[in-house]
């Protein structure tokens, strides 16, 4: 691939910005062709639940052999219809949805919801390829097909065969899967969680997940996106998604055997779950791990932002606040440490066995009068920036009556910082958490599932605050590309180390002082200010250096360098007597911490950089995460942070990683992107002065 070819990659793919989505979630008059009498029937739900949830633009039911459906007038076809149409909801069979597709651009419909199975999940992917010709030649929004319907809440509009009882809110759940989104639509009522929107992707042949997110950006109805994700279909065009709301992530596939079953479910490719997690990271996307945890997190973003750091826990119940203290320290969430002033602020809302310290301790005794005194001054004080508050039933007080006061005292300051609940205990209380949910105060069973809630909304926080970066990588300079071009030309596809080190240094990767010599004498004399040294014996057909006496360390002076040399010549011509000798590469030695630093290819997303802690235990570890080219220097910034033993690089044993040489190294390696096929920098050794490509494999 050229770097007109790459860059051309890299330019937005996105041709459904024209797309109306309104048509979709906010339709004056809506068509269900194949509406049916017969109950039992898909096309007899999607109708009656068009009827039933109250949606009041115009239905028009289209049935060839009925004059009426469900106490409507039915059309024997859309064109047919004397009114304007914005969205058609289609449930007839696959082979009559093409020639009705094309009736609806003549109607000059402009979304569908294909609800038909049979296109490209069972493999009949030209008639997917044509239904989806036919949407783009006539500027039709195609959700589907494939799929169970959607919801939007706000046009009262329930276009599906899931269930009706569908609670309005301001999360807008998209969901690849039917058949989970179904059962979540029961799921999300139980739990008083509120539903701004409910899309099933199906097998999204023209609609997708950036389509949604980037229409629910612009939607005052919206304050947070789920999504339940098994693939991505095409990659670069998720990349390009614009984020402007919080937007949780669920995404399944990430076992091998989950991968393979999401593959075959959907026909969609699932890529390497490491890539998809830094795609995630890139694009500023909350993973969950958990349909529950998903949800959690969703409900959170009802909630004002954290203007700091400082939370402040008050409990009835000492066990349950240290719990929770355990919970925040897990997940990083800092609890406001001032005992003089917490002793100050909250003494008079306990009795004097409670205690002040954080967790604000107010007893078992403490009823409805504590809580709501010291939920007051939490809300009041400004050097607390947000609030988990415990509950533990005992019989001497009234969760209700505790949900009710703290629900006062939270609208009375409108809103004013993050409060999340957690209360444990039977039926009382389950109603007073429902009640709290009804009043949009995120209220849970478990400690930690506020915890990680609150956690969930300084995580978006951090992201919303997330200075944009202009990405431009320039392209790599032509020294370099001719030396690829000249290697190319004699049909290699391999590297030798001295040329892997050399196209990179040109592309501003730094190198520890290295040199190739043809013969002892040459290496003498390049060797002068490079002890102590590392040798290698350089011949294209020696891979494994090592195996052949092919490498020598720890060189110290010009007399053991000529005797490893001449040591090493006779070793290696014993062992491999046809090798192509070149000479020697001379490397000099470094101490610090090894690091890893690659670029491969990924069949979904182009050209990704990998970095992570290397030595020898990298394959064991795996501790290594990745980012998608191009992507500038904050990113690469997040993208060493990202690992789990990122700590390591802030010092250890003494040895500190230079993080701005690591960033520069991950940034011009990019420069490759167009021209090679692999690149791998391990070790990449990096201390206080700076970090060295020690050892590189370039592949074309
Ligand atoms: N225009 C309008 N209506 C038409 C029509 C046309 N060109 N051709 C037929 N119809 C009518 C039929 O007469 C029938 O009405 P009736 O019940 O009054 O007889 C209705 O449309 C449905 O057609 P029918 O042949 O009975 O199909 P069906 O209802 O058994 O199945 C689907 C249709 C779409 C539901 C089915 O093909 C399908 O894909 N099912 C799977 C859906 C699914 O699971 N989606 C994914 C969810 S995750």
């Amino acid at each position: 691939m050229s770097f007109t070819d790459l860059f051309r990659f890299y330019q937005k793919t996105d041709e459904n910005h024209k797309k109306d989505l309104n048509a979709v979630f906010k339709p004056e008059g809506i068509a269900v062709v194949g509406a049916s009498s017969k109950p039992g029937k898909i096309g007899y739900q999607i109708l009656k639940n068009i009827i039933d949830c109250g949606y009041q633009g115009n239905i028009y039911p289209v049935n060839p052999n009925d004059a009426e459906v469900l106490g409507k007038k039915a059309y024997k076809t859309v064109e047919e219809i004397p009114e304007k149409v914005d969205v058609a909801v289609i449930s007839i069979p696959a082979p009559l949805v093409i020639q009705t597709l094309e009736g609806c651009a003549r109607k000059g419909i402009k979304a569908v919801a294909v609800i038909t199975s049979g296109f490209a999940e069972v493999g009949n992917t030209d008639a997917e390829v044509q239904i989806k010709k036919i949407a783009d030649k006539n500027n039709i929004a195609l959700l589907g097909p494939n799929m169970f319907g959607y919801v939007y809440t706000p046009s009262k509009l329930n276009a599906s065969f899931g269930p009706s009882d569908i609670r309005p809110g301001k999360i807008a759940f998209i969901s690849q899967s039917g058949a989970l989104a179904i059962s979540l639509m029961g799921w999300t009522a139980m739990e008083k969680i509120g539903l701004a929107s409910l899309v099933n992707l199906g097998n999204k042949s023209d609609i997708d997940e950036k389509d949604l997110i980037e229409y629910f950006n612009h939607d005052e109805n919206v304050d947070a996106i789920l999504i339940y994700m098994e693939g991505i279909k095409e990659g670069r065009k998720f990349l390009e998604t614009e984020i402007k709301k919080p937007v949780v992530i669920l995404k399944v596939g990430s076992s091998k055997r989950g991968a393979k079953a999401a593959a075959s479910h959907t026909g969609s490719l699932s890529g390497s779950d490491k890539i998809y997690e830094g795609v995630f990271k890139q694009l500023g996307l909350l993973r969950a791990s958990t349909f529950t945890q998903a949800f959690d997190w969703a409900r959170a973003f009802s909630l004002p932002l954290p203007k700091g750091d400082e939370t402040v826990i008050i409990t009835n119940g000492g066990g349950i606040g240290v719990a929770t203290t355990d919970e925040c320290e897990a997940v990083g969430l800092s609890l406001l440490d001032d005992p003089i002033w917490l002793e100050e602020k909250f003494r008079k809302t306990m009795p004097d066995f409670g205690s002040t310290k954080n967790p604000v301790d107010i007893t078992g005794q403490g009823g409805v009068v504590g809580y709501r005194e010291a939920v007051k001054i939490a809300l009041h004080e400004d050097k607390i920036k947000s609030v988990i508050v415990l509950y533990c039933e005992t019989a001497v007080t009234d969760p209700m009556d505790i949900a009710k006061a703290m629900n006062e005292e939270y609208q009375a300051v409108h809103r004013n910082k993050p409060v999340v609940v957690a209360m444990v205990g039977g039926e009382r209380t389950q109603a007073a958490l429902h009640y709290l949910n009804d009043h949009h105060i995120p209220a849970f069973t478990e400690v930690s599932e506020a915890v990680s809630a609150l956690k969930a909304l300084y995580k978006w926080k951090e992201i919303a605050n997330r200075k944009s970066e202009v990405v431009k990588i320039d392209p790599a300079p032509q020294e370099a590309i001719d030396m690829i071009e000249k290697i190319k030309s004699v049909g290699r596809t391999v590297l030798l180390e001295h040329e892997a080190r050399k196209v990179l240094e040109l592309c501003g990767v730094p190198t520890p002082k290295w040199g190739f010599a043809r013969n002892i004498e040459e290496a003498v004399v390049k060797a002068k200010d490079m002890y102590p040294l590392a040798m290698k014996i350089a011949s294209p057909e020696i891979i494994h250096k090592s195996d052949v006496g092919g490498v020598a360390v720890n060189i110290q002076n010009e007399e053991q360098l000529r005797t490893q040399y001449d040591k090493m010549m006779n070793k290696v011509s014993a062992a491999m007597p046809d090798a192509n000798i070149l000479g020697v590469n001379l490397i000099q030695m470094m101490k610090g911490i090894e690091c890893i630093v690659g670029l491969s290819n990924d069949p979904q997303f182009g050209p990704v950089v990998m970095f992570g802690l290397g030595g020898v235990f990298v394959e064991a570890l795996k501790d290594v995460s990745f980012r998608i080219v191009p992507f500038g220097k904050m990113e690469a910034g997040r993208l060493i942070n990202d690992i789990k033993t990122a700590k390591i690089l802030d010092g250890f044993r003494g040895i500190q990683a230079d993080k701005a040489s690591i960033v520069q190294t991950i940034y011009s390696i990019q420069k490759l992107a167009p021209l090679v096929k692999e690149i791998d920098i391990n070790p990449l050794i990096t201390n206080k002065d700076g970090s060295f490509a020690v050892d590189a494999r370039i592949i074309l």
